[in-house]
């Protein structure tokens, strides 16, 4: 990496997965593009829902009532620049155990940060509906959603009864998915944008629609 430009922190890119079953292809898939994510040097973590004793989203706004694991879940998240989300296709949407995680936490977690979207599916049409429903989510928590992302159809054809993945495209899009979270997170934060957020911030309102004469 160019270190030109080198961010102030060190980058951190997580991966939370939206299935909780034990075999989760979305979990496989996952592994791999925090794998590309490390090929840049950065840390990794990958967020297994089933590690946290999660409740749901009710709609508090002290968030620091709820179990300590929804905090710990936020922290992990919040202390990253970069967030990979899986999701399996699950009636044509996101799965709930993701948009539960997601519903408990804000824009603290998500506001400025680059995200990618992986979406899994055992049908042929992928999970486009998913990856859609994500992707709007993440708008709607002033994240940066990468225009890459990658939906794999027919998942039990993609990987073998080990795990291991027999689709040498589907793994390079998944790590190019990883790397280009990695690297969009370190320019975010490499000290001249950092700047240049700050000017733009407080840049004047834009003239547009004055007339000239
Ligand atoms: C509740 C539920 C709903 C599902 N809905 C769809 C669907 O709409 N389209 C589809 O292609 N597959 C659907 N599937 C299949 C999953 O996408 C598929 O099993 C996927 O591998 C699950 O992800 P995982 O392996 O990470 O657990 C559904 C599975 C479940 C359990």
């Amino acid at each position: 990496m160019d270190q030109t430009q080198a961010p102030d922190r060190a980058i951190r890119v997580v991966g939370v997965c939206g299935s909780l079953r034990s075999t989760s292809y979305t979990r496989m898939a996952l592994q791999v593009a925090l794998s590309g994510a490390q090929e840049l040097g950065v840390q990794t973590q990958l967020i297994d829902l089933r590690d946290y004793r999660l409740v749901f989203c009710d709609g508090r706004s002290d968030y620091e009532t709820y179990p300590d694991d929804v905090s710990r879940l936020r922290a992990e998240v919040k202390s990253a620049q970069g967030i990979l989300l899986g999701t399996p296709e699950y009636h044509g949407s996101v799965s709930g155990v993701l948009k539960n995680a997601l519903d408990l936490m804000s824009f603290d977690e998500f506001e400025g940060k680059m995200v990618g979207l992986i979406g899994i599916s055992a049908g042929a049409m992928g999970a486009i509906n998913a990856l859609n429903a994500l992707r709007t989510v993440g708008r709607s928590l002033h994240a940066w959603v990468v225009p890459e992302q990658v939906a794999v159809a027919e998942v039990w054809k993609v990987f073998d009864a080990a795990g291991n993945l027999q689709d040498q495209k589907i793994e390079q899009r998944l790590l190019e998915l990883g790397r280009q979270v990695a690297r969009f997170a370190y320019l975010h934060s490499a000290k001249q944008a950092q700047e240049f957020l700050r000017l733009w911030e407080q840049a004047p309102a834009n003239p547009g629609g004055q007339t000239h004469t």
